[in-house]
């Protein structure tokens, strides 16, 4: 029995801003941004926009793609939505603080009336728990068959657009994969796995909470009735601890996924990173001997969108066909908490 990988979809927002636009508002400039971050610009979503709009329309697109290319039998996505068992979704900027969780609105609005629905908040590793979680729930329960797995992020609403440090690395977008129990079909090439997710490291270092924070709003630190406040809950960050960190972490579960399964780095078609700064990406390949073309980089284009990123990589690989069957896939991130992790799939 294998949890495969069947199709993929995403959304991003039509208004782009480039670094030049950035460097109108703040003390920065297009050459600091490129070559400190490998960032040229993001995507930022309408203020009538909310995470779930992002949500619904990259999993519409992954299910979409399974009727097209013929993975399932079912002639439509609203007729496929409806066979959902699971929808797991990960993002940091909910459509309502705390409850409902947004995957609910999701369901509601594709139509998935069976499946349930749950958010994943673990920051830019959200995708990567996300992914595990549903597999492990398909893996559970016999009945259970079909997941989505989304991220979707609209940071620009947690952004403090004063701070030049933070507010050049995020956008906003959403990806979405739809999983499919099968009976399994044996990888092509390096392992003898069947396809989709083999494994998967999950981590987390709780001593370096307070290097990503929200501080406002929760139950430590909530609004008071009355209270006037310059700016908006907004992430604050300790950018040098978490570069340090995500070079560690990245190195040591990409080395561990590999180990695990004793292959080499030319088993490995594709690693997808989380986008959150090339430098950290080039950084750990450099540690870890791995070329740099092995790491798949869209950052470039849509900066740091959180739990986005991986899917909206895996969409992109995956439409232009530069994914096959049986490819051995890794993906790995971190994020906010500290957490970290890594999936090694066969496509
Ligand atoms: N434009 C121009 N100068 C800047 C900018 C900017 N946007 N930002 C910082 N600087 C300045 C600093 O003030 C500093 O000046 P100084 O030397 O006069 O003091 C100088 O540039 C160097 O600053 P550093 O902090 O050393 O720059 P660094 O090369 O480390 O890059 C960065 C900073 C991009 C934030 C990097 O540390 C990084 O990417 N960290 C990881 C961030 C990350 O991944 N966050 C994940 C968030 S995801 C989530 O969970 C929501």
């Amino acid at each position: 029995m294998a949890v495969e990988l069947i199709a993929t979809g995403r959304a991003v927002p039509s208004r782009r801003v480039s670094n030049e636009d950035i460097a109108k508002t703040v003390d920065t400039s297009d050459e600091w941004i490129r070559s400190h971050t490998g960032i040229e610009s993001r995507y930022i979503a309408d203020d009538d926009a909310a995470v779930s709009d992002l949500a619904v329309e990259a999993a519409r697109n992954a299910l979409k793609m399974a009727v097209d290319r013929a993975e399932v039998g079912e002639k439509s996505p609203e007729e496929l939505a409806e066979t959902l068992d699971l929808i797991v979704l990960g993002t940091t900027t909910q459509d309502y603080y705390g409850c409902p969780a947004t995957s609910c609105l999701v369901q509601n609005r594709l139509g998935a009336k069976k499946a349930a629905a749950m958010d994943v908040t673990v920051a830019c590793s959200s995708f990567i728990y996300g992914l595990e979680t549903a597999a492990a729930l398909l893996s559970s329960d016999r009945r259970r068959r079909r997941a989505l797995v989304i991220g979707a992020e609209t940071l620009s609403r947690i952004t403090d657009w004063t701070d030049r440090e933070s507010c050049i690395l995020f956008g906003d977008g959403a990806g979405a994969v739809l999983l499919e129990k099968r009976e399994g079909a044996p990888a092509k090439r390096g392992i003898s796995k069947d396809r989709g997710l083999v494994r998967t490291v999950l981590g987390a270092d709780g001593s370096g909470w307070e290097n990503l924070i929200i501080r406002r709003g929760g139950s430590r630190n909530p609004w008071k009735t009355g209270e006037t406040v310059a700016i908006n809950p907004h992430v604050e960050m300790n950018g040098r601890a978490v570069y340090n960190f995500a070079v560690r972490v990245i190195t040591e579960t990409i080395a561990a996924l590999m180990e695990e399964e004793s292959l080499t780095i030319q088993d490995i078609a594709r690693i997808i990173p989380h986008q959150a700064n090339a430098r950290i990406v080039q950084a750990a390949g450099k540690r870890l001997g791995i070329p740099e073309e092995k790491f798949f980089l869209n950052i470039g284009k849509y900066a740091n969108t959180s739990s986005a990123s991986i899917p909206i990589a895996l969409d992109e690989l995956n439409r232009s066909e530069q994914l096959r069957r049986g490819d051995l896939v890794i993906t790995v991130g971190f994020g906010a908490g500290l957490t970290y992790g890594g999936n090694l799939i066969v496509w």
